[in-house]
C-alpha cells in the first residue's frame, strides 16, 4: 500500500530513518556494537578473519564498494568487492582467513547466489550474507546472516535497501574492527554516529522541495556526470545508478580526480555535474576538481556541507546538506540523490516504480 505517497518509491525514500533504526534495534549499546545479537556463532569466526571478500549486484554491489573503504581504513582489515557476474566467471586466488559476504536486497538475484554457492565449494573461511528478505535462498544458503530490516522493497529502483546495507555493514566492520585495528573511543564514536543516523536522515529529506525545484533543470537533458572522491565515490556511483535508471537520463559517475584523464572533454553547458561534497579531507582537491568543470562552462550541482564554504555564485548550485558525522555520511549523502532522481523522473512523466526493461529482482543470468 502506497498510503498517501504517489509512488513506492517516494513511500520508501520517506521510510528510510525508520528502516535504519528497525536494522540498529538490539544491536547497539551506548556506546558498542552488540555482536552477539548476529547470531552466538559470529564471534568465533569473526576471530579467524583475515580479509574480506564481498559480492553483490547494482545498487548492493554500491554498498560493497562503501564497505571496503570503510573496512580498510577503520578496521584494518583488507577487503575486494566484485560485481557478481564477473566474479562467478573468474578463476581468482583465494587468500587464507577469508570471509565472502554477499549483499542483497532480495537473496534471490542469480548471479549472486550462484557466487556463493561456488564460494562454498572454493573453501572460504565462511559465508555471511546481508540480506533483506529472510525466507531467501541467500539467508537459507550462508552459515551467517545480519539481516537488514527495511521491510518489503517494491520499487525496482533499491532505496531503503542500500541504506539500510550500508547501515548492516557498518555494524559488521566495527565488529570486525575490534579485533584489528579499532580502537574502543573510534568505536564508540563511531556508535554514537550511528544512533544519530534517523535523525539526521530525517533532516535530509527535509531537503526534498529544494531538490524538487532542482530536479526540473534536468528535464531536457541527455547526459550528466556524477562527480564524488573516497567513500563518496561509490555514493556519486549509486546517485547516477538511479538516475539512469529511473529518469532514463544516461548518468556516469567518476572519481572527481579522473576528471581531466577523460570525462572532462564532455563538459559543456549542457552537461549538468552533480557533486557530492561533504566537508572531509577531500574537500579541497574537490573543490579544485569544480573550478576544472566551471571553467568549461559546466553547471554543478553540489551537495555541500555548509562548513566546506562553497557558495552558489556564477554556474553553481549549491544545496547543503544538514551536518552528518563523518563515518556515517555517505549514508545521509545518499537521500538528496534518490531525492533528485524520483523528481527528475516525476516530471519526465517516467514509470517511476516500474522502469522499462527492468526487474525488481534478477533471478536468470
Ligand atoms: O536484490 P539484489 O540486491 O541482489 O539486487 C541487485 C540489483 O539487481 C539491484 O540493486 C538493482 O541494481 C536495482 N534495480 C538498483 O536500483
Amino acid at each position: 500500500d502506497r498510503g498517501h505517497y504517489r509512488h513506492f518509491m517516494l513511500k520508501e525514500i520517506h521510510e528510510q530513518p525508520r528502516a535504519v533504526s528497525e536494522t540498529l534495534e538490539g544491536r547497539l549499546s551506548q556506546s558498542r556494537v552488540l555482536e552477539e545479537a548476529f547470531g552466538s556463532e559470529v564471534g568465533a569466526i569473526l576471530d579467524r578473519v583475515e580479509r574480506v571478500q564481498i559480492v553483490a549486484c547494482g545498487t548492493s554491489y554500491h554498498a560493497g564498494l562503501v564497505a571496503r573503504y570503510w573496512c580498510e581504513s577503520h578496521a584494518g582489515v583488507p577487503c575486494d568487492v566484485e560485481v557478481a557476474s564477473e566474479f562467478r566467471y573468474r578463476s581468482h586466488v583465494l587468500a587464507p582467513a577469508t570471509l565472502l559476504v554477499t549483499i542483497s536486497q532480495s537473496g534471490e538475484t542469480a548471479d549472486t547466489l550462484a557466487a556463493l554457492r561456488d564460494a562454498r565449494e572454493r573453501g572460504y573461511l565462511a559465508t555471511l550474507a546481508i540480506c533483506n528478505v529472510p525466507q531467501s535462498s541467500l539467508v537459507r544458503e550462508s552459515d551467517l546472516i545480519l539481516m537488514t530490516r527495511a521491510g518489503p522493497e517494491i520499487g525496482v529502483a533499491s532505496t531503503k535497501a542500500f541504506t539500510t546495507q550500508l547501515t548492516a555493514l557498518l555494524l559488521l566492520i566495527i565488529a570486525l574492527g575490534r579485533r584489528h585495528k579499532l580502537s574502543a573511543d573510534c568505536e564508540a564514536a563511531f556508535v554514537r554516529a550511528l544512533h544519530n543516523l534517523p535523525r539526521q536522515l530525517e533532516a535530509a529529506l527535509a531537503l526534498e522541495p529544494s531538490i524538487e525545484a532542482l530536479a526540473e533543470e534536468f528535464v531536457d537533458k541527455r547526459h550528466s556526470l556524477f562527480l564524488g572522491r573516497g567513500v563518496q565515490y561509490p555514493i556519486a556511483m549509486e546517485g547516477a545508478l538511479k538516475l539512469k535508471e529511473i529518469s532514463y537520463i544516461h548518468a556516469e559517475a567518476y572519481p572527481a580526480g579522473e576528471l581531466k584523464h577523460g570525462p572532462l572533454a564532455l563538459v559543456d553547458a549542457e552537461m549538468p555535474v552533480v557533486t557530492v561534497a561533504p566537508n572531509d579531507e577531500l574537500i579541497e582537491k574537490l573543490k579544485s576538481n569544480l573550478q576544472e568543470v566551471r571553467a568549461r562552462g559546466g553547471r554543478l550541482y553540489v551537495f555541500a556541507d555548509a562548513a566546506t564554504a562553497i557558495a552558489t555564485e556564477d554556474g553553481y548550485v549549491v544545496q547543503t546538506v544538514p551536518q552528518s558525522d563523518e563515518i556515517t555520511a555517505p549514508i545521509v549523502y545518499t537521500i538528496p540523490l534518490q531525492l533528485l532522481a524520483y523528481h527528475v523522473a516525476v516530471f519526465k512523466g517516467t514509470d517511476v516504480d516500474q522502469p522499462r526493461n527492468l526487474a525488481k529482482s534478477v533471478t536468470v543470468e
